[in-house]
């Protein structure tokens, strides 16, 4: 069985992801994840802080401590907030430790040695209020292709990659004026363009393997349009020092060791083990990102491994994720307030998060998160449809056990529905399609409320005899199969209510497919206090949304 490594963009440090970096990357990631778990495959999950960059060396300056402090603290934050969310990686690591340094030494050197680094001039943009160089993420204007809101490093609306001197009038984001210069700079370079025919043949042999649409055309046309030599480096003092004569005060661009930094977590998380996955040419890496990330992971990334001619696997899928919008909501990392995963958890579990976004997962296209969307999924869904059913099962079971006979067999047309549910479920997450497995389990929840409807197993309790007792261990012993199986399927959507589900089924251990596979009357309910298994949401909880809008 070929081995799987899982990565989830790794979520910058410096400020505390929000609900669309949660449900870009790191949520589906998981979620595939405790599937392939469940599947018992041989799979790691990675993931971690990305480190480096700007934005941790300026706070960290305001703040008037280490970078590296600054960064630490902030990675055990989110790393902590992660866990609330049971998200369970393998290791989810941060880029600034010994391990990635290692590897981003010997992949550059590789590169290096096979000539695929280059100096280059280019022009900086340099801020004469703040007497220094300014990165690219720190200057803004207008993109020269769309006219849209752009960065220095990417234009937010069309996506592409820039240079900040493209920039139509750039403003320095430190200082928020526009007395800037552009001076010549050199800068190592990746020599992308000698490795375009590699990537493009990368691109066509990989992306059929499940990759999203938007990865396969954006990558695509990315290449059509050529590739140019692209900055590893940076002038700049967070960060990985750059081992080259005549480059003492750059240290290697954010983006060249986060991406290395997938496999530098793992060896830091298994300092033998790591070979395994990452140079097991049948090791199959699945990448989860958001769409604004695809071009590093589908250009430089690939291109990075290639010319380092080391034997590290390639990306064999990219799932990249559309945009979660809200109208309502403030959702703004840059500005560090607004609904992220911190202030998330104060107002729900991380079950309702987990659900009501894989709900709205923005999978095929941009969708959209209000108070109103979160209060229909929780209430309408969670709560009715499934909380409801598997509490009246457990109580109408639980009440007429006498009149239960649990070796009656269900009919077998309606055992074959549910088969049918459970069989689309697992083709869902065959193909990676992670918001239709989810709507596969909801459809299970419906059909055994249709049965209950249908059959009315209440009435039949009443002045029993022998034909309405067949008929009623018929149906509860069908019930009680779908919700089994319910706890089970739900296990990688929501963890808690899986386990609280199979708990009075007197199972205490992480569930396997293999489980769904059991005769009707073999599943037993312990003798258990019977709760609710999701709960509506209250006044109290809709109040604390009010703040964020
Ligand atoms: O866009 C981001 O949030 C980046 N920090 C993602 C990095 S992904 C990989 F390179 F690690
Ligand atoms: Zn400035």
């Amino acid at each position: 069985m070929s081995k799987v490594i899982i990565t989830a963009a790794l979520p910058y440090a410096y400020s505390i992801p929000h609900l669309g970096n949660f449900v870009g990357s790191i949520l589906p990631a998981d979620v595939y994840y405790k599937y392939l778990r469940m599947d018992e495959q041989d799979v790691i999950f990675i993931s971690g802080s990305d480190q480096h960059g700007t934005p941790i060396e300026l706070r960290a300056i305001h703040e008037n401590i280490e970078p590296s402090v600054l960064a630490d603290r902030m990675h055990e934050e989110i790393k902590s907030l992660f866990e609330k969310l049971e998200c369970t990686f393998t290791k989810y690591g941060k880029t600034h430790c010994d391990a990635n340094r290692e590897i981003v030494y010997e992949i550059f050197n590789a590169l290096n040695k096979n000539n695929y680094i280059k100096e280059v001039k280019s022009v900086q943009a340099f801020c004469n209020v703040d007497k220094r160089f300014i990165t690219d993420r720190f200057i803004e204007g207008k993109c020269p292709y769309c006219g849209g809101h752009a960065r220095g490093d990417q234009c937010n609306d069309c996506g592409r990659l820039l240079t900040p001197e493209q920039l139509i009038d750039p403003i320095c984001k430190i200082c928020g004026k526009s007395d800037i210069t552009f001076k010549e700079e050199k800068n190592l370079a990746l020599d992308l363009p000698k490795l375009e025919l590699d990537t493009r043949a990368f691109i066509v042999k990989n992306s059929s393997n499940n990759w999203t649409k938007n990865s396969i055309n954006k990558s695509l046309s990315f290449i059509d349009e050529g590739l140019h030599a692209r900055e590893i480096t940076r002038p700049m003092k967070w960060g990985f020092p750059v081992p080259v004569k005549g480059y003492e005060d750059y240290v290697f661009y954010v983006w060249f060791d986060a991406l290395i930094g997938y496999i530098g977590i793992t060896k830091d998380w298994n300092p033998s083990k790591w070979r395994d996955y990452w140079l097991d040419k049948s090791s199959m890496l699945v990448q989860f990102m958001g769409k604004d990330n695809i071009e590093f992971h589908a250009l430089m990334w690939p291109a990075t491994l290639i010319g380092s001619r080391l034997g590290f696997v390639l990306p064999r899928t990219l799932r990249a994720s559309e945009y979660l919008l809200s109208k309502e909501l403030k959702f703004s990392k840059s500005e560090g307030i607004g609904l992220n995963i911190k202030t998330a958890l104060e107002i729900a579990d991380a079950d309702y998060w987990r659900f009501c976004l894989m709900y709205i997962y923005p999978e095929t296209s941009d969708s959209e998160f209000s108070l109103e969307v979160f209060e229909e999924v929780v209430n309408k869904i969670m709560n009715d449809k499934i909380g409801n059913l598997i509490n009246r099962v457990f109580i109408i079971y639980k009440k007429n056990f006498d009149l239960i006979d649990e070796s009656i067999e269900p009919d077998q047309e309606l055992i074959d529905k549910v088969e049918k549910l459970e069989a689309d479920y697992v083709l869902r997450f065959e193909s990676i399609e992670l918001r239709e497995a989810l709507h596969a389990v909801i459809e299970l929840a419906e059909y055994g409320n249709m049965l209950m409807s249908k059959y009315q197993p209440w009435t039949l309790v009443k002045n029993n005899n022998k034909e309405k007792s067949i008929e009623l261990s018929k149906i509860m012993n069908l019930e009680k199969l779908i919700i089994y199986k319910l706890g089970i399927l739900l296990w990688p959507f929501t963890p808690k209510a899986s386990r609280n589900i199979l708990s009075y089924f007197g199972i205490d251990k992480d569930p396997l497919l293999e489980m769904l596979d059991v005769e009707y009357n073999k599943i037993r309910i312990v003798d258990k206090e019977i709760k609710p298994i999701f709960s509506k949401l209250t006044e109290e909880q809709k109040k604390k949304f009010e703040v964020f809008k």
